[in-house]
C-alpha cells in the first residue's frame, strides 16, 4: 500500500564525515532510505548516532561527502540560490532549539512576514498579510495582537515552538523535518504539537519527519520507523514491526530502555 504512494525523498549512500585523520568522524555512514508522500516517518538513535547530521543533509544546509539525495524522483540540485530558494519552499524544519531558528532582532511579525514574502505574497496589501498571520497564531493558539511588538526571545519556549509551527503553517512545505520538536516542552503542549502536525500533515498533504530518541513517540506517531546507530540504518521497517518485533540487539535495547511502551500497549490489550 505504501509503495503506491508517490516518492518524496530519496536517499543512496548518503555519507557525512567530518574532520581528516585521526579526528574524522563518520557522522553519517553510507545510508538508504525512500520516503513516500504523506508517509509519516521517525528517524530513532542515541545521541550522537548521526541524526541532525542526516536532517542537515536532506534540508541542504550541509553537503554530503559521499551518497546523492533525489527529491520527488528526481536527483535533487541546489546548486544555485534560486534553485535552493525554491527547495527550501518545499521542506522546512522545526530544530532542537528554537532559539538558535530566529534572528533575535527581529520582531514576531517580521518572522512571520518573511515566510509570506516567501510564497510570494510580498506585493499583498498590509491587511491581507495582518489577516494571514493571525490566522497562523490562530492555528497554534497564539494571541497575534500579543505578539506583534515582542521579540522572539521575549515567548515561552512552548511559544517559540509554536510560533515555528505558525511558520510552517504559512509556508506549506511538502516535507516537515522535526528534530526533537517536543524535548524542551511539557507533556500537555507537546501532544499539543505533536496534533498539530498531524493536522498540517492531513489537511495539507505535508510529509513530517520525526528525529528522536523517544521510540515511544516513534510508535505512536509513525508509519515507518528508521532506527540509527552510528551513523547507519540498522533496522527500518513498519512502526509494528520495528518496534513490536525487533530483530536488531540496538533496537531491543532502546525499547527496553523505555518501559512506557510496554505499559501503554499492555493498557490496549486489556
Ligand atoms: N560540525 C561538526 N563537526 C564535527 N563533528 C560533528 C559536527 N556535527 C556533528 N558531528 C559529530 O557527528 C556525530 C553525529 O552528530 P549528530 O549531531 O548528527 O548526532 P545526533 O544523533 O543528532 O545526536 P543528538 O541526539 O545528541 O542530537 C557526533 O559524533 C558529532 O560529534
Ligand atoms: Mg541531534
Amino acid at each position: 500500500m505504501l509503495d503506491e504512494r508517490k516518492p518524496c525523498l530519496r536517499g543512496r549512500g548518503l555519507t557525512k564525515v567530518f574532520g581528516l585523520g585521526r579526528s574524522k568522524t563518520v557522522a553519517v555512514d553510507h545510508v538508504d532510505f525512500d520516503f513516500k508522500e504523506g508517509e509519516v516517518i521517525s528517524i530513532v538513535g542515541e545521541s550522537g548516532s548521526g541524526k541532525t547530521t542526516l536532517a542537515k543533509m536532506l534540508l541542504g544546509l550541509i553537503n554530503p561527502t559521499e551518497g546523492e539525495i533525489y527529491f520527488q524522483g528526481k536527483r535533487r540540485d541546489i546548486s544555485s540560490n534560486r534553485k535552493r530558494k525554491a527547495y527550501w519552499k518545499q521542506i522546512q524544519a522545526i530544530f532542537q532549539d528554537p532559539f538558535a531558528s530566529y534572528n533575535i532582532f527581529n520582531k514576531i511579525d517580521s518572522v512571520l512576514l518573511d515566510c509570506i514574502n516567501m510564497i510570494g505574497g510580498k506585493r499583498l496589501p498590509h491587511e491581507k498579510k495582518v489577516e494571514m498571520m493571525a490566522e497562523a497564531c490562530g492555528f497554534v493558539n497564539l494571541k497575534y495582537e500579543e505578539l506583534t511588538n515582542k521579540y522572539p526571545f521575549e515567548l515561552s519556549g512552548g511559544q517559540q515552538q509554536r510560533l515555528m509551527l505558525a511558520r510552517v503553517f504559512i509556508l506549506k512545505p511538502k516535507i516537515l523535518v522535526a528534530d526533537e520538536p517536543t524535548s524542551m516542552i511539557d507533556a500537555c503542549s507537546r501532544a499539543t504539537i505533536l496534533d498539530m502536525l498531524m493536522q498540517l500533515r492531513s489537511e495539507g498533504g505535508m510529509t513530517p519527519i520525526f528525529i528522536t530518541h523517544d521510540i515511544g513517540l516513534a510508535y505512536y506517531v509513525s508509519d515507518t520507523v528508521y532506527i540509527m546507530e552510528k551513523g547507519r540504518f540498522v533496522e527500518s521497517g513498519s512502526a509494528d514491526d520495528v518496534i513490536l518485533k525487533p530483530q536488531e540487539p540496538y533496537t531491543k535495547r532502546l525499547i527496553s530502555d523505555v518501559p512506557k511502551i510496554y505499559e501503554e500497549w499492555d493498557l490496549s490489550t486489556v
